[in-house]
Order: C-alpha cells, then structure tokens, then sequence
C-alpha cells in the first residue's frame, strides 16, 4: 500500500460537499489515515504552491486556498498517488471524465474543488506540511 495527500478546497467546503466527497473518496478504496479542518496562511499557501510562483494565477490561487476552511487528509491505497488523480479528474472540470471529484463538484479551472499529490516525494512532502507523525495512522 502507498498514500497520496489531499485537500477539499475551499469552494467544495463552502458548498458543503464535504460529506459527499469524502464518501466517494472512501467508496473507491481510498483508507483515511490522517484528517482535520484546517485554514492555509497566505505563507501557508505560498509555500505550499512554491512551484506556481511565477505563473500568472499565482495571486488568484494564493487568495482562493486561503479565503476559507479547507479538509487536508492523508490516504492510504495500492497506487493511491495514480488512482487518486484519476479519481478527481484534470485540473479544468471542463475537461474532466464523467464520474470524477471535480466532473461532478468543481466549477472551473480556478475552483476546482480539490488537491490531489503528483507524485510518491510529493505526497510525502505535503503530508508532512499538514500532519505530525502522531496525526497520521
Ligand atoms: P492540484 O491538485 O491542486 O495541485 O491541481 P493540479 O495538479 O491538477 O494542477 P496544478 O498543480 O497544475 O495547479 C495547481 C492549482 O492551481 C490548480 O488545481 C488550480 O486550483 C490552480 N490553477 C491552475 N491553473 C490555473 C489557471 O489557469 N487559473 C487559475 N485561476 N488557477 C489555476
Ligand atoms: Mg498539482
């Protein structure tokens, strides 16, 4: 088994979608091993998309990551960093299978419902941003 990282962004909170994703999350095979409600800091979040830096919407997904409580949640499956980004769908809803976290909760590119790792290092890194090791079972 391996583990992905994960966040209900702030827009799938406001919408009160976290019971349903959460749901699906677990009816696809997904264990939780690590949750809790949370609010990124603009440094939080800064930190946290270090990568997005000098892209154009940096400011805009600063400001969007940190207008509202968010779920950030370690989970645990065989392939869970590959099966978990097929099970949210491309970053554009527009562009997202039928079926899929963001297809069926996200609005747009900007609002988009949901964080999913990239990779093994990355869930590692991320995880760690959000959990202790005493938070994560
Ligand atoms: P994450 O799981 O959140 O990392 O999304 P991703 O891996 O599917 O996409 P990526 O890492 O490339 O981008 C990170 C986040 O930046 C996206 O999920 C969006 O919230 C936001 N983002 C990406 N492209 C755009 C854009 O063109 N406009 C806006 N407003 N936000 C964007
Ligand atoms: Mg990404």
């Amino acid at each position: 088994t391996n583990r992905t990282f994960t966040m209900l962004k702030p827009d799938a909170v406001e919408k009160r979608h976290i019971g349903a994703i959460l749901d699906k999350i677990s009816a696809s095979g997904f264990r939780i091993v690590a949750m809790k409600l949370t609010q990124m800091t603009k440094g939080d979040a800064e930190t946290f998309y270090a990568i997005h830096n000098e892209r154009p919407f940096f400011g805009e997904l600063v400001e969007y990551m940190t207008r509202g409580p968010i779920v950030a949640a370690v989970l645990e499956k065989e392939n869970a960093v590959e099966d978990f980004r097929t099970l949210i769908g491309a970053t554009n809803p527009a562009d997202a299978a039928e079926g899929t976290i963001r297809k069926l909760y996200a609005t747009s590119m900007g609002e988009n419902a949901v964080h999913g790792s990239d990779s093994d290092e990355n869930a590692a890194i991320e995880s760690a941003f959000h959990f202790s090791g005493r938070e994560i079972f």
